[in-house]
């Protein structure tokens, strides 16, 4: 099925939850009446149309219409991209974290695969961490100076040299799977964390990490898809720009 702008939100939510995870990123709260997807959207402020794509990739993991987010700007998409970093470090990993420090044992070998996991997550967690500030503080700033640049067909001469030594193809390149270790986490918890007095918890955990690993998929999907060839796409244009002399150094 795929979600149109006519749905109702609140039936949208009802049949996927999911969708619910992508308008907490636009900052939308609940309370939606029968309104319907477009009608929260132009209400709130939001590109219609890019909500719905995100919404659909969320709803299916088959659903990722390369061409269609590659024509929205890089500034929409970064925008949405942080506003999905607040959401991992300030509720999912926060959420998670709280549920592995109330895990009881009563055995010391449990004790131990308590502590192993303990550790485990909080090396995810500062990779995760530094994996976001690297992009905010770098990568995604040079993204959307490329954005501006071409827009103006204007840059500077510091940014233009950076671009020849660092370009969006090294960020694809270095773009360290932060899903890989996600992994090895959840077969901690499978393998080694299953002690009868924390068997409900454990599940829990294990949810949030399997939902959270579907979110950091898609999230990484529209860096390296969507994002990395476009800003790759620019830095030609710039390039062939200079070389035609139709570009302003500042
Ligand atoms: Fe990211
Ligand atoms: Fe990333």
């Amino acid at each position: 099925m795929i979600i149109t702008k006519d749905y109702k939100m609140g039936d949208a939510i009802l049949h996927d939850p999911k969708i619910l995870t992508v308008l907490t990123r636009f900052n939308v709260k609940l309370g939606f009446g029968d309104e319907t997807i477009e009608q929260i959207c132009v209400k709130n402020n939001i590109n219609v149309d890019f909500f719905l794509e995100l919404a659909n990739t969320f709803h299916d993991e088959n659903y990722f219409t390369e061409n269609k987010l590659k024509s929205f700007s890089l500034q929409l998409i970064v925008s949405y991209l942080i506003n999905s970093h607040k959401i991992y470090v300030g509720n999912k990993i926060p959420e998670i974290e709280e549920l592995i420090n109330t895990l009881k044992y009563d055995n010391e070998q449990d004790a131990k695969n308590i502590i192993v996991l303990k550790k485990f997550f909080s090396g995810y967690k500062d990779e995760l961490i530094n994996h976001i500030k690297h992009e905010e503080l770098n990568v995604y700033p040079y993204i959307l100076e490329l954005e501006i640049g071409l827009k103006n067909k204007k840059v500077s001469e510091t940014f233009f040299e950076r671009m020849l030594v660092y370009s969006a193809s090294d960020y694809r390149d270095e773009h360290s799977d932060v899903e890989l270790k996600l992994f090895d986490l959840k077969n901690i918890i499978i393998k080694y964390l299953p002690p009868p007095i924390n068997f409900e918890k454990c599940n829990v955990i294990l949810n949030k990490l399997f939902k959270l690993d579907e979110d950091l998929k898609n999230h990484s999907k529209l860096e390296e898809r969507i994002l990395v060839p476009n800003a790759i796409k620019i830095e030609a244009e710039l390039k062939k720009l200079k070389s035609e002399n139709k570009i302003d150094f500042i």
